[in-house]
């Protein structure tokens, strides 16, 4: 997705525009640029490719200036060009900006423009926006922007300067995501609130159908119909540091190490003495609880595999009846929803479309609705008004790793605590289960110190076709992360399937070329899952094994084996992804793949 940033303050704005995009590298995108203003002229470097073309261009140009705005493009409307590349300028020079979202009625605004007399120059849906602002704009940007919101439709979060206004930056926001933050004389706003850690810590997420200006002294907030309005903002206590690889070569790789940690944090006050209590955030009572006769579990990709992982819990232990359910489809299909439905959307940035408008739906056909997010004030969050925070810190790498396992957890505590309310789980269950998830950190860093062992098994198979995932009951929900994880960054075919339906379809895919990874705990569906490891063996395929500890008949199959710390079964997926994030990450990394931004991904789905 398109990533912004905008800067206006004493520094050179080009180098801190230029760090802000690297910010968004993550997003996914193909090309970049940025302006600044300096003496009344707009200086505009635009560069196909990643934000380092952008860096050289400027490098070797005269962009001075202390006010700038720069973009990085994931093209929609025209092809990837330099010429498409933001910022776009208005014919007569007097206006530029960046646009992240679409415009939906560009062509008939063009049209309309190009009547008049106006040439275009780009084929992109933004330059409507920019052309028309430029025919509006009489010296008066409130009045302007209060006229182009009315005209424009679609999505759009709009990054706008005006020639005669150097201390000036305007922002407008119609559902996809900006945020502000203001320090000392300096104010900037960004796609992403990273990128504006080291002005301040209090942003300010711009709401549906609001616009602003930015000063170096502050900013002023109005809605589209031009009334001025107050914001408090949202405090993140997030470290800056953490945007940060240090010694790793790859965010993906810090982030896998860093769940042990993570998982601790989100834990953070909801057990303590053995006891599961999230009283603090949840405020429904015992009566209301038993009052949701289902449950809805709304999410996509990988948060969506979350849900699933999360769901046998909750019907094992919470006797609740759940249905997890991918936002694109839940959005658009006719299911019953009504008062006494629970709909819990899961969504680490709190921005992905599909998401948000399956959550409108619920919440208007009078659903309880909850999100579990890791962006305090993100667009759901604020939308709901209901959300349990991950404390996963900001995750760069476009697969996710760590916030899944921070929202797995999240889910499970939340199972659990409704579960105790509810009177389906005992206090020893709950003794049982809080003692459990309280080890999972420590687990999670016994996983972690096998990795060499992963990678070298990484490496074997790296070369091969493409892999099959099995696993049953409480070990499948982990093979389709599995899967997941190993397309997204390796480029490589990976199916999952529950290891009973193998006879039903995939075994024919069995060969020589296609190894089979099998989720075997020592459980009891462990002799079924060995059955279909030697029916993947009779057909040639390799076998890699991800066993218990200390289960050494697995040995008697394969020598390619993956050893887990025991746990309740109802919190195998917890451990169980880390090995299959780890396979995923040494198979991209053998195959010399990009793996922190993988091609055609954006980290934050903002359209649909
Ligand atoms: C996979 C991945 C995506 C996201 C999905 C939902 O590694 O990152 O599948 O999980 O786009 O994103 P959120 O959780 O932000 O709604």
């Amino acid at each position: 997705m398109c990533g912004i940033m905008g800067y206006l303050g004493e520094k050179p704005a080009a180098k801190v525009i230029i760090e802000g995009l690297k910010k968004h590298e993550y997003r996914g995108y193909d090309s970049a640029g940025l302006t600044v203003l300096d003496n009344g002229i707009f200086k505009k470097a635009r560069a196909v490719g990643r934000v380092t073309n952008l860096e050289e261009l400027v490098s070797r140009g005269d962009f001075a200036g202390t006010v700038g705005i720069g973009h990085t493009r994931w093209a929609t409307h025209g092809g990837v060009t330099v010429e498409n590349a933001h910022p776009h300028e208005s014919s007569d020079g007097r206006v530029i900006l960046v646009h992240n979202g679409i415009i939906e009625n560009s062509r008939v605004v063009k049209e309309e423009l190009q009547r008049l007399g106006i040439e275009f120059f780009t084929d992109t849906d933004t330059e409507s926006a920019a052309q028309y602002l430029g025919y509006i704009y009489d010296g008066d940007p409130k009045s302007a922007i209060e006229k182009l919101v009315a005209r424009i439709r679609g999505a759009f979060a709009l990054v706008i300067m005006f020639r005669d206004r150097p201390d000036e930056i305007w922002v407008a926001r119609k559902g996809s995501p900006l945020v502000l933050a203001h320090g000392v004389g300096e104010t900037a706003c960004a796609s992403d609130p990273v990128a504006l850690l080291s002005y301040s810590r209090a942003m300010f997420f711009m709401e549906d159908d609001e616009f602003a200006c930015l000063t170096r002294d502050g900013i002023t907030f109005y809605t589209f119909e031009g009334r001025e309005i107050h914001h408090r903002p949202t405090f993140l206590d997030w470290d800056s540091s953490v945007a940060d690889r240090g010694a790793y070569p790859h965010f993906m790789l810090k982030e896998i190490h860093e769940q042990p940690e993570v998982v601790i944090k989100t834990i953070g006050q909801r057990i303590k003495d053995s006891k599961i209590d999230l009283s603090n955030e949840i405020p429904w009572t015992a009566e209301q609880i038993k009052k949701f006769k289902k449950v809805h579990f709304v999410a996509c990709g990988t948060s969506y595999y979350a849900t699933l992982a999360s769901s046998l819990l909750w019907e094992s232990i919470g006797k609740f009846e759940i249905r997890p359910e991918v936002a694109s489809e839940y959005r658009y299909r006719d299911i019953p929803i009504d008062k006494e439905t629970l709909a819990i959307f899961v969504s680490q940035s709190g921005e992905t479309a599909d998401t948000l408008h399956a959550a409108r739906k619920a919440k208007a056909a009078g659903a309880t609705c909850l999100l579990i997010t890791n962006v305090k004030g993100s667009t759901i969050d604020r939308e709901l008004g209901l959300s349990l925070i991950t404390q996963a810190g900001p995750e760069i790498a476009v697969a996710a790793t760590k916030t899944f396992t921070a929202q797995l957890m999240i889910l499970n505590l939340l199972g659990l605590y409704l579960a105790k309310l509810k009177g389906t789980l005992s206090a020893e269950q709950e003794k049982l289960f809080a003692d459990e998830l309280s080890q999972i950190p420590a687990k999670i860093s016994v996983v972690l110190s096998t990795e060499k062992q992963i990678e070298k098994i990484a490496n074997t198979y790296a070369d091969k076709k493409g892999f099959l995932f099995i696993g049953r009951g409480f070990a499948y929900p982990s093979t389709l992360e599995g899967a997941l994880k190993l397309k997204e960054i390796s480029y490589m075919h990976a199916e999952s399937y529950p290891a009973g339906e193998m006879k039903h379809g995939p075994i024919a895919l069995l060969d020589d070329n296609l190894p089979v990874v099998a989720m075997v705990p020592k459980d009891n569906m462990w002799e079924k899952t060995v059955s279909n490891i030697e029916e993947s063996l009779a057909r040639r395929s390799p076998v890699i094994a991800v066993a218990t500890e200390g289960d050494v008949s697995i040995s008697n199959y394969t020598s390619n084996i993956i050893y887990l710390p025991a746990t309740l079964p109802e919190l195998y997926t917890l451990i169980a992804v880390i090995p299959l994030q780890l396979f995923a990450y040494y198979v991209a990394r053998f195959k010399g793949c990009d793996i922190d931004k993988p091609r055609n991904l954006a980290k934050s789905v903002t359209v649909e």
